[in-house]
């Protein structure tokens, strides 16, 4: 049995006051909650903020991105060794927006993962198609091509902690959710991928989670498949309540 992580990705949203409101709001509506994991991925400038408030509970602390170099002249870039020293356990890489809008390339979302893995950071790994690429029957190919690229050279062992989003670019933000079905199809893919690249055994472990779009309305048909360990969301995620019955779908 895989236990689900439902994940809050806040991308550019709230400072450290919000932050802290947030969680006074979330906690008493989580509280005790063990049957999921809960991960809160806030701006850098709220890490601290968000873990001060999180101590001791049951939600771990996420960032948004990570440097694959230790330290160095790399102005705006924050490594992994930074993100431990504080208590973050957990990382974002590769989500669309960064592809889409900052030049991540299958090759930068490598070296980030190695990092991030490395380092005892555990990564969510974020992969998906473009409406284009859907629409012109690609998106296995797409997938294929994101996982054995951003993969390459990690061996089983080191990809222990490894967590994957499946995030069609189409979903994200729009309000168009993928069906459950359509879901779980390219969460086998990825798992495929996953088979090929590290073995059956890790693949059969691999927790794949489903973003864009997820909402308290569509969490619990998309959670009941048995190819959907989890959730990473964004816009559903800003308000405690909403992010609070997603966790509890
Ligand atoms: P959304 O974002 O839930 O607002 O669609 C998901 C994501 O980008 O991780």
């Amino acid at each position: 049995m895989r236990k689900k992580l439902i994940a809050a990705n806040w991308k550019m949203y709230k400072t450290p006051d919000e932050t802290r409101a947030f969680f006074r709001d979330f906690f008493p509506l989580v509280v005790g909650h063990e049957r999921d994991e809960i991960v809160v991925c806030p701006p850098y400038i709220d890490l601290a903020a968000a873990l001060e408030a999180a101590r001791g509970s049951n939600i771990s602390i996420g960032a948004q991105n990570v440097h694959w170099k230790p330290e160095g002249a790399f102005t705006g870039e924050i490594s992994a060794n930074m993100l431990l020293s504080l208590g973050i356990t957990h990382v974002i890489v590769g989500h669309s927006e960064r592809r889409q809008y900052f030049g991540e390339t299958d090759d930068t979302v490598n070296l980030r993962l190695k990092a991030a893995l490395e380092s005892g950071l555990i990564p969510i790994c974020c992969v998906g198609e473009v409406l284009e690429e859907r629409e012109a029957g690609l998106t296995d190919d797409v997938l294929r091509r994101q996982c054995v690229r951003a993969f390459h050279a990690i061996s089983s062992k080191k990809a222990a902690k490894l967590v994957v989003a499946y995030e069609p670019v189409w979903a994200i933000g729009t309000g168009k959710t993928a069906t459950p079905e359509l879901a779980a199809e390219a969460h086998a893919v990825i798992r495929r991928a996953a088979a090929e690249i590290f073995g059956e055994p890790f693949a059969s472990q691999l927790r794949i989670l489903y973003g864009g779009s997820v909402k308290p309305e569509n969490a619990s048909a998309l959670m009941a498949q048995e190819e959907i360990d989890g959730a990473l969301v964004g816009g559903a995620s800003l308000e405690a309540k909403s992010f609070a019955a997603i966790v509890k779908y």
